[in-house]
């Protein structure tokens, strides 16, 4: 089935938050952002931005009538800065005025006097001074202190991976609407409207019952807008509260990019031993996160990180460890793979740098290294495994060994041009790794004419959930996808969201939904079994015909929709749905976290012109494990999708923040993001068809974050080719791999 937004979307009829129709009397913030990244405030001048015509306000800290705090895991963010400036970007004031135009020249005219305190950048840095967000964690199975005795081969190491700019096309925004009895409705472009609404109630002092959030879809989330919408809902809700009036704000580019946090950057040491067979017999990681100013979701983040640690390999003695450090840059935040790929990066690192010391092809030791089912996670689940499946069904389709060769072959014979072939298989548990988070709602009605109306938590992001929900409804009632309507994801409808994140919204808001549905079908065919005179075991509905015993009846799901409703049945249900099975013990770091894993392998093969140091992506080939797909040209579009973003992530999307903790790629001039010319040449992905049960809607494994990572094969491509052309190279394991960094190693000397 097509994605039900296909239409209006080309047509440019779907509705973002900038396309909501203004209500007469709407005033437009903007926001006075802290040039400095750490400071003490000493002055704050708004009086000649205040006397400015069409200036109808300028909020500040003082004027939060309840608690001034954002923060989610952690109360360690305020919404607007009071005493002290902890990042350059951290709102201070909020200009209200009749324009946008108004306010943002307003915004330039308020000056602040404020104390430089000194900057930390580094999170090693900041991990030496003691500046941890939360106490660090440790990830531990078997010894490894006393398994390097066994390992012939122990290597060490350390690795980078920079932030990365979620860069959805829709920037952050919201507009608030006063309501009756000083309720306000928020429209907001965010995936935790759940979130919005309950930061809002308690910035403003009033019951979350007051304030309803409303989002129609997103121009994309990425992670940006889990946790990060809060801060522009809130704000406009606080203008709307003391002002009263209707307060719009949609940031330009730069305002984004400046005030919002990114993919964390990490700083990771490993070491790795193996055996004379290649056997991974120990690992140790030791992760430095860079969560910026304050915690947002760097805790869970981090959490994530040490779950995969291991890729998808089974390695019996593992210890890792996290710290979470405090910075001064912009708090960072989700971005797909939530802290997965930086963990995953730095075991891929320890691979390479084996095989490289060994002068074997990586691929050797990672096929030896797969997952097999009953494999314990340093975590303590046991893998229920696809990674061999999937790795094997590559080499099938493909043929790994003379993709390898072609590659030889064709470096053998040129000097200015190299290719680079890797290999990347992923594994990514799917759950939120706070158990009590996977919960869902639905509530699904019936008309009197027959048509459904559907609402979920779910928020559509381009992702392609609403028609999954869809689908659900359309299955489980077999009734035409046309009379079936996916509303807005709205709060006073549906409660106590989980943002849409983890990959898990199509199965926990599809099984809710499923549960309404077959709620309801229940009793239809109820209804249908008394007209009959049978039972409602006999009763079937296929394609809006009522059958009982396998036989066409003269009933159709109109008739039978009315005859419900003239009866006094119920043709509404709210359903609740929470995974079975999944518990975690943080204070032993073991359990099951997971509903279940998601696998895949990727080859990736580059050329580099070993002149320029620019390079292409010849192809992606992958075998991805999607359990039964329920959608595939939606869940092909999230493969391609998550691969361009992997890859622009790992070797072209450069994030620089200077010392005093600037943003420097502050605009698309200078920060380069995947573009049509840059997307791999050929992006072939084959589906893992197996038959196997999983806890996942209709068998649809989640597919939303775990492509992502196989953009990882890219970067050691790229290292790849650049040692056909310079075996001396010491490259350090640093990501991205730009051109530039590309070029410096091309032409490197060792040094000695
Ligand atoms: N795809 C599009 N087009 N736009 C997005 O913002 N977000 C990704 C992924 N795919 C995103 C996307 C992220 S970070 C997540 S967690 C999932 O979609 C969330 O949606 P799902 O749970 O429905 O897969
Ligand atoms: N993934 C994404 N978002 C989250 C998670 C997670 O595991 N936990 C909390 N927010
Ligand atoms: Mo996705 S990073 O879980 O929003």
């Amino acid at each position: 089935m097509k994605n039900i937004d296909s239409y209006t979307h080309v047509r440019g009829e779907s509705v973002y938050l900038d396309d909501i129709p203004v209500v007469n009397g709407t005033l437009y913030a903007a926001v006075f952002d802290s040039p400095v990244a750490h400071g003490k405030i000493i002055s704050l001048d708004i009086n000649e931005a205040a006397g400015m015509p069409g200036v109808v306000r300028i909020f500040t800290a003082s004027d939060i009538p309840g608690e001034n705090q954002i923060g989610g895991i952690v109360p360690d963010e305020e919404l607007l800065a009071d005493s002290h400036v902890h990042f350059c970007g951290m709102p201070i004031a909020l200009v209200i005025a009749e324009s946008e135009e108004v306010a943002r020249a307003a915004v330039k005219k308020i000056k602040a006097v404020i104390e430089p305190l000194p900057v930390i950048t580094d999170p090693r840095e900041a991990k030496e001074k003691g500046e941890l967000i939360i106490p660090p964690r440790t990830f531990q199975i078997g010894n490894t202190t006393a398994a390097w005795k066994d390992c012939d081969h122990i290597f060490e190491g350390r690795t980078e991976t920079n932030g990365q700019e979620h860069l959805y096309i829709e920037t952050q925004g919201a507009y608030a609407v006063p309501q009756e009895h000083g309720a306000i409705r928020i429209y907001s472009s965010t995936q935790g409207p759940t979130a919005v609404q309950r930061t809002a109630a308690r910035v403003l002092g009033v019951a979350m019952n007051q304030i309803e959030v409303d989002t129609t879809r997103l121009g994309g989330g990425f992670g940006g807008k889990e946790d990060q919408a809060t801060t522009w809902g809130v704000l406009c809700a606080l203008a709307t509260f003391h002002l009263k009036k209707p307060v719009k704000y949609s940031l330009h580019r730069m305002e984004d990019m400046r005030m919002t946090g990114k993919r964390h950057p990490y700083s990771s040491d490993f070491k790795i031993g193996l055996n004379k067979g290649l056997k991974i017999i120990a690992y140790e990681a030791t992760f430095y996160q860079n969560a910026g100013a304050a915690a947002d979701l760097s805790p869970a983040v981090m959490e994530r990180t040490l779950f995969h640690c291991t890729n998808s390999y089974f390695v019996p003695h593992v210890k890792a460890t996290a710290y979470s450090c405090r910075t001064h840059l912009p708090p960072n935040t989700a971005f797909r793979g939530f802290g997965g790929p930086q963990g995953m990066f730095v075991i891929e690192a320890a691979i390479a740098k084996a095989a490289e010391q060994l002068h074997v092809p990586a691929s050797v030791i990672q096929q030896k290294n797969l997952l097999t089912t009953g494999d314990e996670f340093p975590y303590g689940q046991k893998a229920d495994s696809e990674a061999t499946e999937c790795w094997n069904r590559t080499d099938e389709l493909f043929d790994i060994q003379q993709l390898q060769q072609e590659v030889a072959s064709f470096n053998a014979s040129n000097k200015l041009y190299k290719k680079g072939i890797a290999l990347m298989p992923i594994c990514f548990g799917i759950s939120f790794t706070k158990t009590l988070m996977n919960q869902a709602r639905s509530l699904v009605h019936v008309y009197t004419d027959g048509s459904v109306g559907i609402s979920t938590g779910a928020v559509e992001m381009g992702q392609g959930v609403n028609t999954k929900m869809l689908q659900v409804a359309a299955k489980i009632f077999s009734v035409d996808p046309a009379r079936i309507k996916v509303n807005t994801t709205n709060t006073y409808r549906i409660t106590n969201t989980s943002p849409t994140a983890a990959s898990a919204a199509a199965d926990l808001n599809g099984k809710a939904t499923e549960i309404a549905c077959a709620t309801i079908l229940q009793r239809l065919k109820q209804v249908a079994a008394d007209e009959l005179k049978t039972s409602a075991d006999v009763i079937e509905i296929k394609n809006e015909t009522v059958y009982a015993n396998g036989k066409k009846t003269a009933w159709d799901w109109n008739k039978l929709v009315m005859s419900t409703y003239v009866k006094r049945i119920n043709l509404s249900e709210l359903a609740h749905y929470t995974p079975p099975g999944i518990h975690y013990d943080a204070t032993k770091e073991k359990g099951h976290p997971f509903s279940y894993h998601v696998y895949g392998t990727a080859i990736t093969t580059v050329t580099v012109d070993c002149l320029r140091g620019i390079y292409e992506v010849d192809s992606v080939k992958a075998v991805h494990d999607f359990g039964s797909s329920m959608n595939t040209m939606i869940d092909m579009g999230q493969c391609e999708g998550g691969i361009v973003q992997g890859i622009g992530w790992m070797t072209m999307e450069e994030l620089v923040y200077d010392k005093e903790g600037k943003l420097r790629s502050n605009a698309l001039s200078t920060y380069k993001v995947p573009d049509i010319y840059s997307v791999p040449k050929e992006i072939i992905v084959h589906p893992l068809a197996t038959e196997k049960d999983n806890l996942a809607i209709f068998r649809s494994k989640a597919v939303g974050e775990p492509p992502l990572m196989y953009g990882i094969g890219a970067y050691f491509a790229l290292r790849n080719a650049v040692k056909a052309f310079n075996p001396a190279a010491d490259i350090p394991y640093d990501a991205p791999m730009t051109p530039e960094k590309v070029l410096m190693s091309l032409y490197q000397t060792p040094v000695l």
